[in-house]
């Protein structure tokens, strides 16, 4: 891995640092197995394309980076916290780092696939509970499919709670005849019936708004989208919970950056530590949640 301070950038390289048409910094990376792309404001992924085929990720149409307002769609980092802040209202939901800019620390590339390394310092109290110390790391990793490794260190005297997710807006031909056969029998908290706990009966199927917390989901979940062969395949590690989530028509309306009928352009499969799956880092330990995107029908 080369170290960012003083390394310059090939502006023709396999792993490039360019100013995107979205208004701010992005990492561009380029491998046999496909393209990605990666803002520096929140680490957030806005695009990935395996070779030969479409964009898995969906992004907003009016996607801005730089005005201080996290952006819709690719792979949001939700942490420390997912959803809102336990007990503090007052903080935004999703935590701290999705509108902010992080650092490159590394890039590499070797024949098979290109890396890129991105930085958050450690942030005192950052979880609201005092003395808290955390320091984080994103790895962005493409080859044949895209892996994302968020690591999360306690560099405190204390224990810390964490709660977070990579909140993946997994591009669809069409939400209605989009599945998710994978959670068959999991339970789940229903975040729009007062966090009530239900079992999912056969698949993932959309026509409605949909917010659930799937406890103790399997590690790959397969997203079947009727409308073209294709299948997309999230593999985890680190998670024992995913959460999906469609704003179906009314929500997407009042959220502003979905565009006219985008909400049935997606559906978010969101590989977590959420709901009763919290990570306590005793001090001097770390916690890896990882995702792995792959296209195995383009
Ligand atoms: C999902 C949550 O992860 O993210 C939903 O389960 C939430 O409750 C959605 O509405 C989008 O959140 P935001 O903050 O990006 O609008």
């Amino acid at each position: 891995m080369t170290r960012d301070d003083g390394a310059r950038w090939d502006r023709s390289g396999p792993v490039r640092l360019v100013d995107s048409d979205l208004g701010g910094p992005v990492v561009e990376l380029q491998a046999r197995g496909g393209r990605a792309v990666v803002a520096l404001q929140g680490a957030q992924v806005l695009s990935y394309v395996p070779t030969g085929g479409r964009d898995v990720l969906w992004l907003s149409p009016v996607a801005r980076l730089g005005t201080g307002k996290a952006v819709r769609g690719g792979i949001p980092v939700c942490w420390p916290w997912f959803g809102p802040h336990p007990s503090d209202r007052a903080m935004p939901a999703h935590g701290l780092v999705r509108a902010v800019p992080w650092r490159v620390i590394d890039r590499a590339a070797s024949e098979t696939d290109v890396r890129v390394r991105l930085g958050w310092p450690t942030i005192e109290g950052s979880t609201g509970q005092s003395g808290s110390h955390l320091r984080l790391h994103l790895d962005v990793k493409l080859g044949d499919a895209l892996t994302l490794e968020l690591v999360t260190t306690n560099d405190g005297p204390a224990p810390v709670a964490i709660t977070q997710a990579l909140h993946t807006y997994v591009a669809v031909g069409d939400i209605g005849s989009t599945e998710i056969g994978d959670l068959d029998a999991c339970d789940y908290i229903d975040q729009l019936d007062a966090g009530a706990m239900k079992r999912q009966c056969g698949p993932v199927r959309f026509d409605g708004e949909i917010d659930r917390i799937y406890l103790g989901s399997p590690p790959v979940i397969t997203i079947r989208d009727g409308s073209s062969p294709r299948r997309i395949v999230v593999a985890a590690t680190g998670s024992a919970s995913t959460v999906v989530w469609n704003p179906w028509i009314e929500k997407a309306a009042r959220l502003g950056d979905v565009g006219a009928d985008g909400y049935r352009r997606f559906v978010c499969v969101e590989t977590a530590n959420a709901g009763t799956d919290v990570r306590t880092l005793a001090p001097g330990a770390t916690h890896a949640l990882s995702a792995t995107l792959r296209c195995d029908i383009r």
